[in-house]
């Protein structure tokens, strides 16, 4: 997926949510999976906006280009995206469409410009009926830069990280 917004930690530039997957990967050592579409996304914010308006109007639900092929070696799946339109980005639908996350533990975090979740959160019970879903983490794109210690505080609670 395009990165529409950009954090630069320690030299090095991130998406907003790619940052604190980067974050939340590192602190629990999990894998890294990047939900990516067919299609590209356009790299300038106003046409990126009125892009996913029409997706979202639509309902158009875009190819994804990546697929994870060995779900049943993972228990706890955090899944994260940047609030669209006060929704999941379009192609989150077709993920959770895809995979089946029975028994597993879903784990939803997201950044945003101040709507936090949205309904994100409800939707996604609904689609993974069969998943446990835990309390997600909602951080404002004001804030990711400076979110690791948000980010360490909410997976300890959880009982995951150092
Ligand atoms: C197409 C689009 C729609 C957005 N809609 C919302 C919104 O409804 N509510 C909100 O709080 N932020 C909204 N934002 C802001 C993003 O959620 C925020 O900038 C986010 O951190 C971007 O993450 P990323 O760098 O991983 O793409 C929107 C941004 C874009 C590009």
């Amino acid at each position: 997926m395009i990165i529409a917004s950009r954090v630069l930690v320690n030299g090095k530039l991130y998406g907003n949510t790619e940052y604190v997957a980067t974050l939340i990967s590192q602190k629990t050592g999990g894998d890294l999976f990047q939900i990516k579409t067919e299609q590209t996304y356009p790299g300038t914010h106003k046409e990126l906006i009125d892009a996913a308006k029409k997706e979202a109007d639509g309902k158009v639900r875009p190819k994804l280009a990546t697929h994870i092929r060995n779900l049943k070696d993972y228990d706890v799946i955090f899944v994260g995206f940047p609030n669209w339109w006060y929704d999941m980005p379009m192609p989150l639908y077709l993920f959770f469409d895809e995979y089946d996350f029975t028994g597993k533990t879903l784990i939803p975090f997201c950044t945003h410009g101040g709507s936090r979740f949205s309904q994100t959160e409800k939707t996604i019970a609904s689609l993974e009926k069969g998943a446990k879903m835990r309390k997600g983490l909602a951080i404002s794109r004001n804030n990711v830069g400076a979110s690791e210690t948000s980010v360490q505080n909410w997976l300890q609670k959880m009982g995951f990280g150092q």
